[in-house]
């Protein structure tokens, strides 16, 4: 079990758009997944990209299951997912908190696509291809979101909904989870 350092808003790795993962099933794509899953596992996130941990490659894993800060949230089972494309199924938009294992602390309120479809690869190279909604859709356009540089506050609209935790829960933004850790 290896799990890696998190590189945090600042580091110029965060902000490169990513290679695309053009050999599958390798040594060395393997053990860059159970590092990132054993990281995304160890810091209790809902999901992790590949440039989170200094690695340029399009690779992200997300779970959410059974957990108690989500309890309204449909599970999802973890994923693997490489080269993501995803495709909004409509134009509708859900506003939602995230926070972010690479901004810790904080939270803020983000617009993202209620409803798309996912594609990409499996570690093996087999093609995955999904169609999601609310919290599910939000974890897989916020990790995706990572693989071209972008961090979720650079698409926070209302910075009245943007802060740390602990002051947005002080002022009823909010209702910390006692194990309140960063989700993404
Ligand atoms: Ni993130």
């Amino acid at each position: 079990m290896t799990v890696r350092k998190v590189l945090r808003m600042g580091d110029t790795r965060l902000s490169r758009v990513a290679s695309e993962v053009t050999s599958f099933d390798t040594t060395e794509l393997h053990q860059l997944v159970e590092d990132m899953l054993d990281t995304m596992q160890a810091e209790n996130g809902a999901g992790l990209a590949a440039p989170q941990i200094g690695v340029d490659a399009r690779v992200v894993v997300f779970e959410v299951a059974d957990n108690p800060r989500y309890p309204e949230a449909e599970s999802v089972p973890r994923t693997i997912l490489i080269n993501p494309v995803i495709t909004p199924l409509d134009e509708e938009m859900q506003a939602g908190w995230e926070g972010c294992l690479s901004v810790p602390g904080m939270r803020g309120v983000v617009p993202r696509h209620r409803r798309i479809r996912y594609a990409g690869y499996t570690v093996a190279g087999d093609r995955i291809e999904r169609v999601a909604s609310d919290f599910h859709a939000r974890v897989v356009q916020h990790e995706c979101d990572h693989l071209d540089g972008i961090l979720y506050p650079q698409r926070v609209v209302d910075f009245s909904l943007f802060g740390f935790i602990d002051e947005l829960a002080a002022s009823g933004h909010f209702e910390p989870s006692p194990c309140d850790d960063p989700p993404e």
